[in-house]
């Protein structure tokens, strides 16, 4: 019967999630039927028997009051703990994932694949592997819903959000929009298509594969389409901060903080360049709000990200009247 009322569950967390679920509902259940049979009993048993009948005076126990203050504390913390268990592992997305870039809008679900392939409202994935979606809105807030990978997550115009999953069963599966997003909200639907691994090679070498180019080379043409490689470079001339080998690592601000560069800080970059001003650098860059598209960005992230491993550099001279950064 559960098979009935569950959908399947296809990913390694389905499982977990699951058995923290019955555990609530099972709480739940023993404490509504206890308090119900209780009320049920006291009304009848401790009912008025005489029109002249007065209620006992009952002055309190600390002993009663104690007990059912202590035994929900311990249920509530084993939910707190087990569900904050299972959260992270959920949201801590494992190193080495396959990344796959989802962008959301009134009403559809577009993905591209590291290398290039484009798919809407369908997406395949192997089974076995980590995926990890790096998600951006064109528009307005959707949420990308799994029911059988018991995953769900939002995706929110103005920022990035990530998660991930890993299928252990070949099939199809329901992709749902999960937050209400206009008129055809309901219609945002579609597929999620977990393939056996040598499916999946087959699947991808087997498509009007991507002229186009990786995500990562499309930014990289963007990247000097938009001009971003006049300040962004090598040598002395560079008005920007050097990309080469900087993502995942921490950046000095002007203010004296410093932040992470992920996906978002370079979101942020692109479409708010004054919001955090690397050190040493003048606030020059102009925005890209309006000409970049939420998809390019994500091809200008995916871009920058492969330059994470690559060798940044010797400093170049200083620009005139600074003093050159010491290196021992
Ligand atoms: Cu998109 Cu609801």
């Amino acid at each position: 019967m559960l098979n009935r009322l569950f959908p399947a569950a296809a990913s390694t967390y389905a499982g977990d999630v699951d058995a923290l679920y019955f555990f609530l509902i099972a709480v739940s259940a023993f404490f509504t039927i206890l308090i119900a049979t209780l009320v049920a009993v006291f009304a009848v048993r401790y009912r008025r028997r005489h029109a002249d009948e007065v209620g006992a005076g009952i002055t309190g126990s600390h002993s009663l009051e104690l007990l059912w203050t202590i035994i929900p504390l311990g249920i509530t913390m084993v939910m707190f703990f087990w569900g904050a268990s299972v959260y992270f592992e959920i949201y801590r997305v494992p190193r080495g994932a396959m990344e796959i870039y989802i962008t959301g809008k009134q009403w559809m679900w577009k993905a591209q694949h590291p290398d290039g392939r484009r798919e809407i409202n369908e997406l395949h994935v192997p089974v076995g592997r980590a995926v990890k979606l790096i998600m951006g809105s064109e528009d307005v807030i959707h949420s990308f819903f799994v029911p059988a990978f018991r995953m769900k997550m939002d995706v929110v115009p103005g920022k990035l959000t990530n998660v991930w999953f890993q299928a252990t069963k070949a099939g199809r599966y329901h992709l749902f929009c999960a937050e209400y997003c206009g008129t055809s909200h309901s219609g945002m639907i579609g597929s999620i298509v977990a393939m056996e691994p040598a499916d999946f090679q087959a699947w991808l070498a087997g498509g009007a594969a991507a002229t186009e180019g990786s995500p990562a080379q499309q930014g990289e043409k963007l990247f000097a389409d938009l001009a971003c490689n006049t300040c962004h470079r090598d040598d002395a001339l560079a008005r920007g901060p050097q990309l080469k080998g900087a993502f995942g690592h921490t950046v000095q601000l002007q203010d004296g903080s410093t932040v992470v560069m992920d996906e978002n800080y370079i979101r942020e970059s692109i479409l708010n360049p004054q919001a955090k001003i690397v050190a040493g650098f003048q606030p020059l860059m102009p925005t890209y709000q309006g000409v970049a598209s939420e998809e390019q960005i994500l091809q200008l992230i995916s871009y920058i990200r492969s330059l994470a491993s690559v060798q940044a550099p010797a400093p170049a001279a200083p620009p005139s009247g600074q003093p050159s950064p010491v290196t021992k």
